[in-house]
């Protein structure tokens, strides 16, 4: 079967895995956007875009039916896992406002730099805190729960979700970042969430 806590978790964690490296990526490319060198505009643009479209898009929706599926299970527990949704949302918008601001420096509008670096290593921060946190309890919490038919049902709809970039075919557009993070990993090895 597929949609069982186990299949779902190990989905989450490689998920984080990935996004971690990609925010290994972002947090270079910031240091060159502050120290008012020149970055790979293209590159933090590739990544915001599969942010959006990928873990905007289907991992963080997915867990917050998690959440609400512990929640109707547990009431008791509600109040320390309740930011989830907020924090999806707050990073939503975060990570919009970032491509918003990269799409006006392609088309030679006014954006502050230093501004954008202060807005990229804040996104990466909340990011990398979020994934601590859930690592730390939600998933924890999600893994001793039981096994039941509402969990297929209530996880059903992410079913066919396809992971453009790290899934099993890498889509034309995320090709150059997908290469990017092969070079990146090898040399750096970095895989810290803090
Ligand atoms: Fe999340
Ligand atoms: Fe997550």
């Amino acid at each position: 079967m597929k949609n069982t806590i186990a299949t779902t978790m190990n989905e989450l964690r490689t998920d984080h895995r990935n996004m971690v490296m990609l925010l290994n990526l972002l947090d270079a490319e910031t240091v060159r956007l502050a120290d008012s060198d020149e970055p790979d505009y293209e590159l933090i643009y590739d990544v915001m875009t599969y942010l959006a479209e990928y873990p905007d898009a289907v991992h963080h929706p997915k867990e917050d039916l998690i959440y609400r599926h512990i929640k109707s299970k547990r009431p008791d527990i509600d109040d320390s896992l309740r930011h989830i949704e907020a924090d999806h949302e707050a990073l939503s918008q975060a990570s919009n406002e970032i491509r918003r601001d990269i799409d006006a420096i392609n088309a030679e509008g006014l954006v502050d730099r230093q501004a954008l670096a202060v807005a990229l290593r804040q996104y990466s921060k909340d990011l990398r805190k979020h994934m601590y946190w859930e690592e730390r309890d939600l998933l924890e919490l999600a893994d001793s729960m039981d096994d039941d038919e509402e969990w297929a049902t209530v996880l059903m709809k992410y079913d066919l979700a396809h992971d453009p970039l790290f899934g099993s075919q890498v889509e034309r557009r995320f090709q150059k970042l997908f290469n990017n993070i092969q070079w990146h990993t090898v040399w750096s090895g970095q895989h810290n969430f803090v």
